[in-house]
């Protein structure tokens, strides 16, 4: 498809979009709440869990379908079930001994800055503030990061803040290569991002919700006010809207 169709069709949608989005949140947060029956630790839910991107009904879904394509979203877990011991939390292999070694991640969490998502942990400020010093390459202790500070901001239609999206931070962690090209080609404005695929796991879904915050913190994506005079022309946009 013309990607200028594509831009010129999403207009009119916009709303429609907005009020399936924010339908999609309230069931996913009503199922995070609701979700004290975890799928039995299986080889198949396991599976289920790895394939993110061919969402699959999970064993557990109590919504048949919605739980299903947010089931990667491990970061949105009912209070009993955040930062289980490795044994239990269907990540490491209950039957291997080396799993039994690892430290449990409460423990290992307790002395980190605390965030009120996810696992709990703030891990921005836990890298910035040196709690830990992880390597940037396996094997060579002496390697270092290659830090990019280079800001993207991505204009959102309607009344939402602007997503600002900081190289910093995440070259801080991550190689290049870990999103270009596969999962962004290097082009400001090239990609096509909306907020239906990072529910889906893509995009900034493919880690925001498995191993960087989860999507219900709207403000750390979504952290750019827009002008005033927008927010206006937006609103009465949305009033005059059928
Ligand atoms: C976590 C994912 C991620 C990582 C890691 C990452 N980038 Fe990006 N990069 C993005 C996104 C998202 C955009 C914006 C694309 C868009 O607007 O469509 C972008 C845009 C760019 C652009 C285009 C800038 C412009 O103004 O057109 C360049 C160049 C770039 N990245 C280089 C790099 C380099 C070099 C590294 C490693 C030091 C890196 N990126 C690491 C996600 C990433
Ligand atoms: C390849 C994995 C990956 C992708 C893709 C990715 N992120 Fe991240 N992001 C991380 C990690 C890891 C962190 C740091 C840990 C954390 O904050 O949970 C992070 C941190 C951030 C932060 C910093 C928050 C703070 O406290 O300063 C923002 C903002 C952010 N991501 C936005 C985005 C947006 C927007 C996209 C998509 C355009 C995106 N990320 C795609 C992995 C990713
Ligand atoms: C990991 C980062 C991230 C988080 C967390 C996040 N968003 Fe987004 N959001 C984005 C990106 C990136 C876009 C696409 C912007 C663009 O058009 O380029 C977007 C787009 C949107 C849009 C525009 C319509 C659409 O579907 O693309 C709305 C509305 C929106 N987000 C609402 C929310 C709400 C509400 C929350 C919290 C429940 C939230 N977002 C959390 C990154 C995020």
């Amino acid at each position: 498809m013309c990607p200028c169709t594509a831009r010129a069709s999403k207009q009119p949608r916009a709303l429609a979009r907005v009020r399936a989005l924010l339908l999609a949140l309230a069931t996913m947060l009503a199922t995070v709440h609701a979700a004290d029956n975890p799928p039995k630790p299986t080889a198949a839910a396991a599976a289920a869990a790895a394939a993110a991107s061919t969402p699959t009904p999970a064993a557990s879904a109590p919504v048949p379908g919605v739980a299903a394509a947010n089931s990667f979203n491990r970061l949105l877990r009912a209070p009993g079930r955040r930062n289980l011991s490795p044994a239990e939390d269907q990540i490491h292999d209950p039957g291997n001994d080396g799993t039994l070694l690892l430290q449990p991640p409460l423990t290992a969490f307790d002395a980190l800055p605390r965030s009120n998502a996810g696992n709990r942990v703030d891990w921005v400020k836990a890298l910035g503030g040196t709690h830990i010093q992880p390597r940037a390459d396996r094997l060579d202790p002496k390697a270092a990061p290659m830090v990019m500070d280079l800001n993207i901001v991505r204009e959102v239609k309607g009344s939402m803040p602007d997503v600002v999206y900081p190289h910093k931070q995440h070259t801080e962690w991550l190689d290049c290569s870990n999103c270009h090209p596969a999962i962004f080609v290097p082009q400001k404005g090239a990609n096509q991002i909306s907020m239906a695929s990072i529910l889906l796991g893509q995009q900034c879904g493919v880690c925001h919700g498995k191993v960087a915050f989860p999507v219900s913190e709207c403000r750390l994506c979504h952290s750019k006010a827009k002008p005033a005079a927008a927010n206006a022309v937006a609103a009465s946009a949305s009033r005059s809207a059928p």
